[in-house]
C-alpha cells in the first residue's frame, strides 16, 4: 500500500511479484495478483497456474498500455502464491479470489476456512454462484453480502463480520473497488505481519489497539489513528522475507487482529478487550538482511544453506557457550531451569525434521537431565490426547514457528497448565510468542523447503539445553567437559565433512536411477537415517527408508538382496559391535552397503568397496557429522533426477493448515 512515492502500477507490480518471489517457498502451485485498472474504478486480476515466473511473464504480456507506466499517488495491490489444499492447483483455484464477475472484493488467503460448505450452503441459498472449489472463495463472497446486507458497515467492519462467521484458520488481505485506496488484512492462526516504510523514522514505536463496536462508515474517520507520518508504505505479508527490502520495522499481527489502511493510515481493532490485552501493539525492527535470503553464488538455497553449516552452529552458541569457563547460558530460559528441574517429564513435539531433531538429541536429554523424556509427532501427539499435567515440561521445536499442527499441540499443552519451551527459528513467530520461555536457534533464515541448517542448530540447542541441565550434577562434570570440548570443535569438523561434496556426488550418480535407498543405523546415529531418508524423499522423489539396525532382522532384511542400495552407518561408538553386526547381515544377503565410517577405521571400511570417512566427535554430537553427507547426498540426486531442489513437487517450507 504505497502513499510515500508516486509510483506507476508496472512499479506496484514489479514489487509484488518481488515479493511473491521470497514468499515461494511457502508454496508454489500457482500464483496471481490484482491491481486497480488504469481509471481506478476496476480491479484487474492476472493469475496463473505454476510459479512466479510463469505469473511475472504474463504480468509483462498483460499491461502493456502506457497507462500502466503513468506514477499513481495512491496504490494498493495484492498477490499470492498457493499451496494448493482446497481445490486443485489451477488458474481457477488460485487467489485472489473474487466476490462476484465485477471484482467487487479481492481476497488473497493463506490457511483453511474449516466451515466453508456450510458458508457456502448459505450464500447459495443468497443466490451466490461459486467458481472455485477453495474455501477461500466463501470470504469473498461473505464480505460481498454483508456489504450488500449493512451499507453503513466500513470496509473494515465488514472484514470484521465475516471473521466472525468463519472457523479454522486464516491470514487474509482484502482489497475492494467499492472502498478505493483502502486494505483490510486480518488473521486467525496463520502468521502476518505489517511492514512500515517511511522517511524519517516514526514518532511512535506502538500502534494502538482499537477495541469494541465500531462507528457507522460516515462517521469512521475516527477508528483510524492515524500515524503522524502521512508519507508511508505499507506491507501486509505472511513473513519478514516478502518485506526486508524495503523496511525492517514490523508489527505481528496477533489472533483475530483485524488492520486496516485507509488514507495512509494504518489502524488495528479488535472487537473484544479482556483484561490482560495490551493497548498497543509494537513495531519492532528486524535484524535480517537481504543477503540472508539471497542465494549468492549458489545454484540453490539448500546447497546454500548446507554449506552455511560450519557458521551457522557457530551462531547458535555464540554468546552462549563459554568454552573457557565451560559455562553455559541460555538467556531465554534461565530463570525457568530451576522449574525446569523438579518437572515430571520432558516432552519433545515437533513435525518433519523438527521432529528428527528431538530424536537425535533425545538419548542425551535422558542421560544429562535423568528424567524421562517422550518424542512425539504433532499430529500423533493430539490424535491421542495425550495425557499432558502442570508438572510437564513441554518443548516444542520449529523452525518456522508456524508450523500448525505444532502450535495446535503447544495450545494444548498450555491450557493443561504445561511449562511450554520454544525452540525456533524465526523471531516473533506464533510458536515463539505463545511459550513461556524459549531457545532461538540464530541458524538464520532458511529458504530451502528441505531443511538443513535449521536441523543442526535445533540439535545444539537442545544438546546445550542439556549442558545446562547438569551444571551442578558433580557426576556429570567429565561427561560435560567432553562435550564441550566437541563442541568447540564442531565448525571445523563439519567444513571437513563439506570437503567430501565430490565424492558424494559420485555416489549420487550411482544412486539416482534406483528406486529406493535404504539409509541404517542405531543409537545416536537413528535419527541420521530418518532425517536422510526424510530429505531423499522430499527432493528425489525416490523412496528411501530409515531403519532402526536393531529392527533389520524383524523385517527390513527381507528387502535387501544385490540390487538394493543400502547405506549404514557404523561408528566407534558404544552400539559399533551391534552395527557391526548389521552390516554382515547385509553383506551375508549378498547386499553391497555404502558405509559412513570413521576417519582412518580401516577395519569398517574393508566391508565395502564405496564409504565416507567423517572426523570423530562425541558419540552424541556424531549426528551432526553424519546428517550432512545425507544432506549433500539426496541434494545431488535431485539435481541428478532433474529435480527442483528449492522447491520440491506438492511440499511447502510452512504448513500453516493441519
Ligand atoms: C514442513 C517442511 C519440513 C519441516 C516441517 C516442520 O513439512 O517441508 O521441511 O521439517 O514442515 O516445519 P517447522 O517449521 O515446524 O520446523
Amino acid at each position: 500500500l504505497n502513499y510515500l512515492t508516486p509510483k506507476s502500477r508496472l512499479e506496484v507490480l514489479d514489487l509484488l511479484v518481488t515479493g511473491l518471489k521470497r514468499l515461494e517457498y511457502r508454496g508454489y502451485d500457482s500464483t496471481g495478483v490484482a491491481i486497480d485498472s488504469p481509471d481506478s474504478k476496476n480491479i484487474v486480476m492476472v493469475k496463473r497456474m505454476g510459479k512466479v515466473k510463469v505469473l511475472e511473464d504474463a504480468i509483462q504480456e498483460h499491461f502493456t498500455g502506457g497507462e500502466y507506466s503513468e506514477p499513481v499517488a495512491t496504490h494498493i495491490g495484492i498477490a499470492h502464491t498457493r499451496w494448493a489444499t482446497h481445490g486443485e492447483p489451477c488458474e481457477r483455484n488460485s487467489h485472489p479470489q473474487r466476490s462476484d464477475e465485477g471484482n467487487g472484493f479481492v481476497v488473497v488467503h493463506n490457511g483453511i476456512i474449516t466451515n466453508y460448505n456450510d458458508v457456502k450452503t448459505f450464500l447459495r441459498k443468497r443466490g451466490y454462484e461459486f467458481e472455485s472449489e477453495t474455501d477461500t472463495e466463501v470470504f469473498a463472497k461473505l464480505v460481498h453480502h454483508l456489504w450488500k446486507t449493512h451499507p453503513t458497515y466500513s470496509f473494515r467492519e465488514l472484514v470484521e463480520q465475516a471473521i466472525l462467521q468463519l472457523e479454522g484458520a486464516f491470514a487474509v488481505a482484502v482489497k475492494s473497488k467499492h472502498f478505493p485506496g483502502e486494505c483490510v488484512a486480518a488473521r486467525r492462526s496463520s502468521p502476518l505481519l505489517v511492514g512500515i516504510k517511511t522517511k524519517t523514522r516514526l514518532a511512535t514505536d506502538h500502534i494502538p489497539i482499537l477495541y469494541g463496536k465500531v462507528l457507522p462508515r460516515s462517521d469512521s474517520t475516527s477508528e483510524f489513528m492515524p500515524l503522524e507520518e502521512k508519507e508511508v508504505e505499507y506491507f501486509f505479508a505472511s513473513d519478514a522475507s516478502a518485506v526486508i527490502e524495503h523496511t525492517n520495522r514490523v508489527i505481528y499481527l496477533e489472533d483475530d487482529d483485524v488492520a486496516a489502511v485507509r488514507d495512509g493510515t494504518l489502524s488495528i481493532h479488535r472487537l473484544k478487550k479482556s483484561l490482560d490485552d495490551p493497548h498497543a501493539r509494537e513495531i519492532t525492527t528486524l535484524k535480517m538482511e537481504i543477503q540472508q535470503i539471497m542465494k549468492g553464488n549458489y545454484d540453490y538455497f539448500m546447497q546454500k544453506e548446507i554449506f552455511e553449516q560450519p557458521d551457522s552452529v557457530v551462531n547458535t552458541m555464540r554468546g552462549r557457550v563459554r568454552f573457557d569457563g565451560n559455562a553455559i547460558v541460555l538467556g531465554g530460559i534461565k530463570d525457568y531451569i530451576p522449574e525446569i528441574k523438579r518437572c515430571r517429564r520432558l516432552m519433545l513435539i515437533g513435525c518433519g525434521t523438527s521432529y528428527h531433531s528431538a530424536v537425535a538429541t533425545r538419548q542425551l536429554l535422558e542421560e544429562l537431565t535423568e528424567l524421562p523424556v517422550m518424542v512425539e509427532l504433532a499430529s500423533d501427539f493430539l490424535d491421542r490426547n495425550t495425557p499432558i499435567f502442570r508438572d510437564d515440561v513441554c518443548f516444542f521445536i520449529s523452525q518456522s514457528g508456524e508450523t500448525a499442527d505444532t502450535l495446535m499441540a503447544l495450545r494444548y499443552c498450555k491450557q493443561r497448565g504445561a511449562l511450554i519451551v520454544g525452540i525456533t527459528n524465526t523471531v516473533g513467530s506464533s510458536i515463539c510468542r505463545e511459550s513461556h520461555c524459549g531457545v532461538h536457534i540464530n541458524a538464520g533464515p532458511e529458504i530451502g523447503v528441505a531443511s538443513t541448517k535449521a536441523y543442526t542448530s535445533q540439535f545444539i540447542s537442545l544438546v546445550m539445553f542439556a549442558l545446562v541441565m547438569s551444571e551442578d550434577r558433580l557426576s556429570l562434570q567429565q561427561r560435560r567437559l567432553e562435550i564441550l570440548q566437541a563442541l568447540s570443535n564442531l565448525a571445523d569438523q563439519i567444513r571437513k565433512v563439506l570437503k567430501l561434496d565430490s565424492k558424494v556426488q559420485e555416489l549420487a550418480k550411482d544412486l539416482y536411477q534406483h528406486k529406493s535407498l535404504l539409509i541404517m543405523g542405531r543409537g545416536y546415529n537413528f535419527a541420521t537415517c530418518l532425517e536422510g531418508a526424510l530429505k531423499v524423499k522430499e527432493l528425489t522423489y525416490m523412496h528411501s527408508e530409515g531403519i532402526m539396525a536393531g529392527e533389520l532382522k524383524h523385517g527390513p532384511l527381507a528387502l535387501v538382496d544385490d540390487s538394493m542400495p543400502v547405506l549404514m552407518i557404523v561408528l566407534r561408538d558404544p552400539v559399533y559391535v551391534k552395527c557391526m553386526n548389521a552390516l554382515q547381515q547385509v553383506t551375508s544377503r549378498k547386499g553391497c552397503p555404502i558405509i559412513i565410517c570413521e576417519e582412518g577405521d580401516e577395519e569398517t571400511k574393508a566391508f565395502s568397496s564405496r564409504s565416507l570417512e567423517i572426523p570423530r566427535t562425541v558419540d552424541c554430537l556424531q549426528g551432526i557429522l553424519t546428517v550432512i553427507p545425507m544432506q549433500l547426498l539426496s541434494y545431488h540426486i535431485a539435481v541428478l533426477r532433474g529435480c527442483d531442489v528449492d522447491c520440491p513437487r506438492n511440499l511447502a517450507k510452512s504448513v500453516t493448515v493441519e
